[in-house]
């Protein structure tokens, strides 16, 4: 059952990602939810292709979609959409943006996809028959110190004066090989279940933003918590995301420079 949700959810972000792609060739027209939180016609568009089409199939389902097109259903299945993922990216012309669908059971995510369309890499994952890129296997890294790893973080679109991250990406920077900042989080994830990148943390995070990426690393053997090391719930206020190896080194660092920059006792 949860490969044919997969397959849905893949044939749905192709036809979302062939959105995407012809709307990227045309100047976007912007308009601001607030702060430099963007969203353009291509969000939309998108969204709406892909609302309709899961409504279409799974009439009982919820949908969790970030443009607020959803709806409550009656089943426990939920679908977390980011109909496009880097928006900031996509408005200017740079091409590191993706469709982003997941279905979860309760809290129990089963299927993911995270599609590039401009790159055409698409991620997919089903619990318990691992991650592929493009249908062939992948796997986090082996990479087992943090001194020698390549990370990844995000900044907010909304309220970034209130972020503690610039303090933590000049300290992570300080202890890796560097942090980069791609401005896509369900790229970004999607990037740790290949290996390209070790280790990526952010602050407030959406589901939609996390879904897919987090059954994505599951699959591929990695970890994904809280600071505190407790299971990452979607809409936590963190997530630490890693191959493993490295979730440890990476927490009691994230730990201290948490009780340096905001507190001990506000985490
Ligand atoms: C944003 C991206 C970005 C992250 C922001 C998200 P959007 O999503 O994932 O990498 O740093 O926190 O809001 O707005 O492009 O869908
Ligand atoms: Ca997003
Ligand atoms: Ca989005």
């Amino acid at each position: 059952m949860t490969r044919s949700y997969l397959e849905a959810a893949i044939e749905i972000a192709r036809e979302a990602g062939a959105i995407l792609r012809e709307e990227f060739d045309r100047p976007a027209e912007i308009s601001y939810k607030g702060d430099v939180d963007i969203v353009t016609q291509a969000d939309k568009r998108s969204e709406k292709a892909i609302v309709a089409r899961l409504a279409e199939l799974y009439p009982e389902h919820s949908i969790a979609a970030e443009e607020g097109t959803g709806h409550e259903g009656k089943s426990e299945f939920r679908w977390h959409v980011d109909p496009l993922d880097g928006t900031t990216n996509f408005a200017h012309g740079y091409p590191c943006f993706c469709v982003s669908i997941a279905l979860a059971q309760r809290d129990r995510l089963l299927a993911a996809v995270v599609l590039n369309p401009f790159y055409h890499e698409l991620f997919a994952a089903a619990r318990g028959e691992g991650a592929t890129l493009n249908g062939k296997a992948i796997y986090v890294s082996k990479m087992a110190r943090v001194s020698t790893s390549l990370l990844c973080t995000g900044f907010p679109v909304q309220n970034r004066q209130l972020s503690p991250n610039l303090q933590f990406y000049g300290d992570f920077t300080m202890r890796s090989h560097g942090v980069r900042r791609d401005g896509s989080a369900a790229l970004d994830l999607a990037n740790v279940a290949t290996g390209r990148f070790d280790g990526f943390w952010e602050f407030g995070l959406k589901p939609w933003d996390t879904a897919a990426g987090v059954l994505l690393i599951e699959e591929a053997g990695g970890k994904v918590s809280d600071f505190a090391g407790n299971p990452y719930w979607l809409g936590g206020p963190m997530v630490l995301a890693t191959n493993g190896l490295i979730h440890e080194e990476m927490r009691a660092a994230a730990n201290e420079i948490y009780d340096r920059v905001v507190g001990p006792a506000k985490q």
